[in-house]
């Protein structure tokens, strides 16, 4: 009985929804067949009607940048042609600037620009001189025109730390893009303009390189640079204008800067972790985590050996005997050196190290990255463009782009007190089976993009995801610096009443 009163009103609301389809369908098509008329272009329409993933973009402290008809509708009819699968996700509008399906070079236009960038000019002694280039008298920057012309950055273990340079070789050429680049952070000659003034040091490379103290009496190159730094940037009116909370310094090896870290740590550091620094100094609420550059070749996505060409199930690469965090790494090898499906390898990967790293994490389903004597390592790296899973036992690590990126999607998490409990970690990975390891195989292959470092820079790459990191950095300081500041001006006329 119930049912046949129920009858009626779902077959009233069944041809309701379907007059309602009808007029839906109807009115698309009126859209599009009057769009020229329309004072919306007409490729805006079509990208609205036949796609909605143009709308996607996550959200930008800068507003025009979401607004859509003032772009080029060329720009727009190409991104509805070919939308870039992970980048939908992560890389938001900085990608809006740019051309990229015409072959016309384009330079970046700075209003368009996520991030404007004053850099200053210090002397090649402090950036490309450490690479041992020598320009023409007063020329402060090389060429970098000619991609395979500019000064190469050191091979082996010091190219880990290669940060800085990538940054500073993206800035340089930002005013002179060519088509198919990102047009993220552009380099303005203003520093009133800029949203953030770069540092351009090369401290890693100082401290890797020139730590050596000449002679008797002396100092280091790598000491003296810094002391010259702290004493430039003190005197700027940039710094004094937010003392030096709107620089962005790059320190990514553990102990670069280690002289300047406490006169400087105002300002906005790249790390690879915040292992040897104090709370105070260096925090994931104004600091940037930057990736390692990977030390092994990214497996091409075609050729990556699958659950079944995997034959080890865990690989280990590094020291065992490590101080601070380190002592795990002892514990653990002691629980698994026997076990027959895993691999160790022991030392640092220099030399010829590599090709066999490389070579021992593609034919392993995962790769245990293990807190050393600093939280993190280039070894989850080199994990991902291999597409070997990370297994993370590194309960403070902080990981890069977090805010934008899910690691437990493709990679699985183990706290160092469990993973030192007897059968613990062997029993969890060998219950990952084929299917939910192939699933995080799929999201490793289309993240490592997110973990390269090139020039040109691309879309969606390292540097181009540190740049949209600082902007949204800039966003969330901005935000908590608003808050702290509600009540101040009316304290101030309460007060002077
Ligand atoms: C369109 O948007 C909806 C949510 O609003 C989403 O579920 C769907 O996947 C989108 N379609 C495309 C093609 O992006
Ligand atoms: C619409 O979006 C989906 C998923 O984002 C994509 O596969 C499809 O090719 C797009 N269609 C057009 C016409 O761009
Ligand atoms: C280099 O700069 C100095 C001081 O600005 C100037 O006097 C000199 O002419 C410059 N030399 C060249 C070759 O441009
Ligand atoms: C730099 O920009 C500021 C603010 O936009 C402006 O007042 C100033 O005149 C500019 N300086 C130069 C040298 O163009
Ligand atoms: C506003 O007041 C808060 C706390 O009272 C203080 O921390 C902050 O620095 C003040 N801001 C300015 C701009 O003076």
């Amino acid at each position: 009985m119930s049912e046949k009163s129920s009858m009626l009103p779902s077959r009233f609301i069944f041809y309701v929804m379907l007059i309602c389809m009808f007029l839906l369908v109807l009115s698309s098509i009126f859209l599009v067949q009057f769009s020229s008329h329309s004072f919306i272009p007409r490729s805006v329409l079509e990208l609205i009607i036949v796609n909605n993933s143009s709308f996607y973009f996550t959200p930008n402290f800068k507003k025009e940048q979401i607004i859509l008809p003032t772009l080029p509708s060329e720009d727009l009819k190409f991104q509805t042609l070919k939308p870039r699968e992970s980048d939908w996700k992560v890389s938001d509008s900085s990608e809006k600037g740019m051309s990229v399906g015409k072959q016309v070079n384009v330079v970046c236009d700075p209003t368009k620009a996520l991030l404007k960038v004053f850099m200053y000019d210090l002397p090649p002694e402090f950036h490309f001189g450490l690479l041992g280039w020598k320009g023409s008298v007063n020329q402060t920057w090389p060429e970098v025109d000619n991609p395979s012309r500019v000064p190469r950055y050191p091979g082996g273990l010091n190219l880990q730390h290669s940060i800085e340079y990538w940054l500073t070789l993206d800035l340089l050429s930002s005013n002179t893009k060519k088509h198919g680049q990102p047009c993220t952070a552009v380099r303005v000659r203003n520093s009133s303009q800029a949203d953030i003034i770069f540092v351009p040091f090369f401290s890693s490379l100082s401290y890797n390189r020139h730590s050596k103290i000449q002679g008797e009496g002396q100092v280091s190159v790598n000491k003296m640079l810094q002391d010259r730094l702290v004493i430039f940037l003190k005197g700027r009116k940039e710094w004094k204008r937010s003392g030096g909370k709107n620089h962005l310094i790059v320190a990514h090896h553990p102990n670069s800067l280690l002289d300047a870290r406490s006169k400087l740590a105002s300002a906005m550091l790249v790390l690879a972790d915040f292992g040897r620094y104090p709370v105070e100094l260096a925090n994931i609420k104004k600091d940037i985590i930057a990736p390692y550059r990977h030390l092994v070749a990214t497996i091409p996505r075609g050729e990556s050996p699958s659950y079944g060409e995997r034959s080890t199930l865990v690989y280990f690469q590094g020291a065992i005997y490590r101080k601070d965090g380190g002592v795990i790494r002892q514990e653990l090898y002691y629980l698994l050196k026997d076990e027959k499906d895993v691999h160790f390898t022991f030392g640092s990967i220099g030399g010829n190290g590599v090709n066999q790293a490389s070579q021992g994490m593609s034919m392993s389903k995962f790769c245990l990255n293990i807190a050393g004597d600093t939280p993190s390592s280039n070894r989850l790296f080199d994990a991902i463009v291999s597409h070997c899973v990370p297994v993370i036992i590194s309960d403070e690590i902080e990981l890069p782009f977090e805010d934008v990126l899910d690691y437990s999607e493709f990679s699985v998490f183990v706290r160092a007190a469990d993973a030192v409990k007897k059968g613990y970690l062997l029993n969890l990975l060998h219950s990952i089976k084929r299917e939910e390891w192939t699933k995080m195989w799929e999201r490793l292959k289309e993240i490592t993009n997110h973990f390269e470092y090139q020039y040109p820079s691309q879309p969606g790459d390292a540097v181009n995801m540190i740049w949209q990191e600082v902007a949204r950095k800039i966003s969330s300081m901005q935000f908590n610096s608003h808050r702290k500041n509600r009540y101040n001006r009316s304290q101030l006329l309460v007060k002077s009443n």
